[in-house]
């Protein structure tokens, strides 16, 4: 299992295609379009949403796990985008009990994010995720396999939007003009029927017959529904367990969970951001990183390594194995902080709090860490890295508690290499 450690965004994308060298599967188990996995392959750059990042490699198969929400259109979208640039799909395949996200579900994310006050905003990404989910624990959601049937699609998705467009309607809102978007999801769902699965047999015969499955988890532990900075977060599970349920695998096939973590911290959108950097500081991060969002193209926020939050990610998803990226980005600092403990109205914490409003009000307690000031984009392994880098990453690893599997200082497939710290 591969997730982020924090608020999303630390190159994923990115490990996992390297990972996928000895792999032969990848399934996506949460979330939806609101992810963005960026991928560059020799001087081609992708960006995947939906599509596990293994979709590069012909002898890799792909999963859309049952745990996703997916916006039919989009996946078409996204399919048909990587065809034209001469990536294959064949090699995909989309749970039949995945469920869908339909265009109230769009309507009613910006409609409840426009009535929330400023402070209480999560900063969605307007895909329709939360919606989307709410139905399905509702239990009224519609899933892939209803695609199946086009009448019985057509009927559930009418029957629906009438449902939802009564609540548009009370609220003086416009709805959601079926006769403009059914002819999309018709198409949609047609182009996408052969892919529909039934992926729990796939997943679990590819087990029992000893594959090499890795599953990608999208977002990062501090945006899990239920152990993230509640209630900014994202409505699904993003942690190590919810492989398990969004594939239908058991949790005794799991070797290894790898914790992909950036060598500073980045959140998009709102709520609690303990190390968060403001002004040039800040401002010169996001540029050295480039830390612009990859789906909805917002400017990320960023801040220093915060190990109290990252520890706790580490415990909650049992992560054995570091993937530490964008150690590149602090070549040119000449002072590295890293966060160790909180000061809370005076009282210091080293676990972080379960509360979001205690969050906002953190002080960090940093130690400081001499730079190394030359660069490290053509380190190929761990002894051509400089010193301080390394005496960095050790500490990282140290207070994390977990060792360091992989060390990525650039955006290419070859900038990449494996250690055991
Ligand atoms: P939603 O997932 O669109 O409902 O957004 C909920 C929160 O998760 C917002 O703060 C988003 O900015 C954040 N979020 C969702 N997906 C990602 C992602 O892939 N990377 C980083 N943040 C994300």
């Amino acid at each position: 299992v591969l997730i982020g450690t924090q608020w999303g965004d630390e190159g994923k994308g990115k490990i996992i295609d390297v990972l996928t060298r000895n792999t032969d599967m990848v399934v996506r188990f949460q979330g939806g379009n609101n992810a963005g996995h960026t991928v560059e392959i020799g001087d081609q750059k992708y960006v995947l949403h939906l599509i596990p990042s293994g979709i590069f490699r012909k002898e890799t198969m792909n999963i859309i796990g049952n745990g996703l929400v997916v916006d039919p259109v989009s996946l078409q979208e996204e399919m048909e985008g990587l065809l034209g640039r001469g990536i294959a799909v064949d090699n995909l395949e989309l749970s039949d009990k995945a469920h869908l996200i339909l265009p109230y579900h769009r309507l009613m994310d910006a409609f409840k994010e426009g009535q929330l006050a400023e402070g209480k905003k999560i900063g969605t990404t307007k895909r329709g995720i939360g919606p989307a989910y709410t139905d399905k624990a509702d239990r009224c959601g519609i899933r892939a396999l209803d695609m199946l049937d086009i009448d019985n699609f057509k009927n559930k998705f009418e029957e629906h939007t009438a449902r939802y467009n009564r609540i548009f309607a009370a609220a003086g809102c416009a709805g959601v003009d079926v006769a403009a978007e059914w002819p999309k999801l018709r198409a949609a769902a047609l182009y996408l029927q052969a892919y529909i699965k039934d992926t729990v047999l796939t997943v679990n015969r590819a087990a029992k017959a000893g594959k090499n499955i890795l599953f990608e988890g999208a977002q990062g532990t501090l945006l899990d529904i239920d152990h993230g900075t509640y209630p900014f977060v994202t409505s699904s599970n993003t942690t190590s367990g919810g492989a398990c349920t969004g594939s239908g695998i058991s949790p005794r096939y799991i070797s290894d969970v790898y914790g992909v973590i950036k060598a500073y911290t980045t959140r998009v959108g709102e709520g609690p951001f303990q190390t968060e950097l403001f002004g040039t500081e800040g401002e010169n991060l996001r540029k050295a990183g480039n830390e612009f969002g990859a789906t909805t193209g917002r400017p990320r926020r960023c801040g220093w390594f915060d190990a109290v939050a990252s520890r706790y990610s580490c415990m909650v998803n049992g992560v054995n194995k570091l993937a530490i990226t964008k150690m590149d980005v602090l070549d040119n600092l000449p002072e590295l902080k890293i966060c160790i403990a909180y000061d809370i109205d005076g009282k210091r914490y080293t676990e972080m709090p379960s509360d979001s409003q205690l969050l906002y009000k953190v002080k960090p307690v940093y130690e400081s860490h001499p730079g190394w000031m030359c660069s490290t984009c053509h380190a190929c392994c761990w002894d051509d890295l400089p010193v301080n880098a390394q005496k960095y990453l050790k500490r990282l690893a140290e207070l994390v508690d977990s060792g360091i599997g992989i060390i990525s200082v650039g955006p290419k497939r070859a900038q990449t290499f494996e250690v055991n710290i």
